[in-house]
């Protein structure tokens, strides 16, 4: 079969490698229609991973179920399917207990695991014509209709970006009501805008420098905030003091209270520095800046990643993911934290039904359809993250002349 290779840094082939086949009785083997790429995808890209060349690309993943093992029960040949980009087994102490991003036995190496990526177990990518998926029954995802439908973009989704973002929203707190800040304006930033929105948020600001993604932010009801026009918390803080409305309602001393209760980063450790050089990495700039802007007793939800192995790291700590931070003044805010890789599974089944309930169209931030063979062009332009491309989906089914 074809698959996306990682050979080098920026530097992915199409490549013919064996197909997958069932290896354990709980396996399944998906025809996948559509597989996306992810800012996550850029970080092995560029060699900011510990990703080994060889490494079949794609944790984003749905499908159709080709063949399964003798000891699937609920997944049957036929079923439409989207995979959460982790992998669990369903019955470890963690997956127990609600933490299928921590799932215990899938991965001997670490406690997680995923398709296709650096340091989370032997599992090859989707971004091909099949996948092998383990403990199919837990990880499959039924879904209705039928491959290229009007749902097919909506439901891709709910493999990483929109669980990813909804899940920065419920670390966050955010609830009806809420001021929410959110750092980045990439597909989980975007999506993170979705979930606040959903969830009733009164003020969504969504910070980023590319004017087409923050358009995008405001078609989901947002506020945007370019952080090239200047230092993005003051910006806010700026708008909020300065919104009569907003002054009228206060009680004293809640003019201390003119950031927002709530705030994600949907960046991660490439964060762009937002005040010195803009085209310079700093790491911390996202996690300083959402110190700055969150209230005391606000809640952060840190989504974006951060790597413990960075061979172009800034300097040798930022290699190894030790990084400084304001902890007096988390301290003193008492802001709570919450950050890391999203339990997909909590969340997808029901963000799926918003879906085809038609109160959610998540598809509308998908800015390109393109076959297999366009991935090599598509992930240079991608890790451009410049305006044209929002979220690329690989689509295997589509001829090379589409591209
Ligand atoms: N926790 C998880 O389970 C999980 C899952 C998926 C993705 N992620 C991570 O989420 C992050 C975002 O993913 P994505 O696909 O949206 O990536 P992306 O690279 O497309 O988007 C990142 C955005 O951040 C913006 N940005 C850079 N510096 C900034 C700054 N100083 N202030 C504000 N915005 C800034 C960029 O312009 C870009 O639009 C990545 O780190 C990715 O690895 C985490
Ligand atoms: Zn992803
Ligand atoms: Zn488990």
């Amino acid at each position: 079969m074809r698959a996306v290779v990682y050979k080098a840094p920026c530097k992915v082939t199409v490549e013919q490698v064996e197909d997958p086949r069932i290896e354990q009785p709980g396996d399944a083997i998906i025809k996948i229609s559509t597989s996306a790429i992810c800012g996550s995808d850029l970080h092995m890209y560029e060699g900011r991973t510990a990703a080994e060349p060889g490494t079949v690309f794609g944790h984003e993943n749905m499908g159709v179920v080709e063949e399964v093992g003798p000891g699937t029960t609920s997944i049957k040949v036929g079923d439409r399917v989207v995979l959460p980009f982790n992998i669990a087994c369903g019955f470890c102490y963690n997956c127990l207990r609600g933490y299928p991003n921590a799932c215990l036995t899938v991965n001997p190496a670490a406690p997680h695991a995923a398709y296709g990526y650096a340091q989370m177990g032997p599992f090859r990518g989707g971004q091909a014509d099949y996948l092998r998926v383990p403990y199919a029954d837990y990880n499959c995802l039924k879904l209705p209709g039928r491959p290229g439908d009007q749902w097919e973009d909506d439901f891709i989704t709910l493999a990483d970006i929109w669980p990813t973002g909804h899940h920065g929203v419920v670390l966050a707190g955010v609830t009806t009501g809420s001021t929410v800040g959110i750092f980045g304006a990439g597909p989980v930033g975007l999506m993170a805008a979705l979930s606040a929105v959903m969830m009733g948020a009164a003020e969504v600001y969504v910070i980023d420098r590319v004017p087409e993604r923050l358009q995008a932010a405001v078609k989901l009801g947002a506020t945007p905030i370019n952080f090239a026009d200047g230092d993005p918390v003051e910006q806010i803080k700026e708008m909020r003091s300065s919104n009569a409305a907003l002054q009228g309602r206060l009680r004293p001393g809640e003019e201390k209270m003119s950031g927002a209760d709530h705030g994600i980063d949907a960046v991660g450790y490439q964060a762009r520095d937002d005040d010195q050089d803009e085209d310079q990495e700093n790491p911390t700039q996202i996690l300083e800046n959402l110190v700055r802007l969150v209230n005391p007793t606000g809640k952060l939800g840190i989504v974006g990643v951060y790597m413990a192995k960075d061979p172009k790291g800034v300097d040798a700590e930022a290699k190894v993911g030790h990084l400084t931070l304001p902890w007096a003044e988390i301290f003193e805010k008492g802001l709570q934290i919450g950050m890391g890789q999203a339990p997909v599974k909590n969340y997808n089944e029901f963000l799926r039904d918003m879906i085809i309930a038609g109160r959610a169209k998540p598809s509308q931030i998908i800015s390109h359809r393109l076959p297999l063979e366009s991935a090599p062009d598509a992930y240079r332009a991608f890790d451009q993250r410049g305006g044209e491309y929002t979220k690329i989906l690989l689509k295997p089914d589509l001829p090379a002349s589409a591209a």
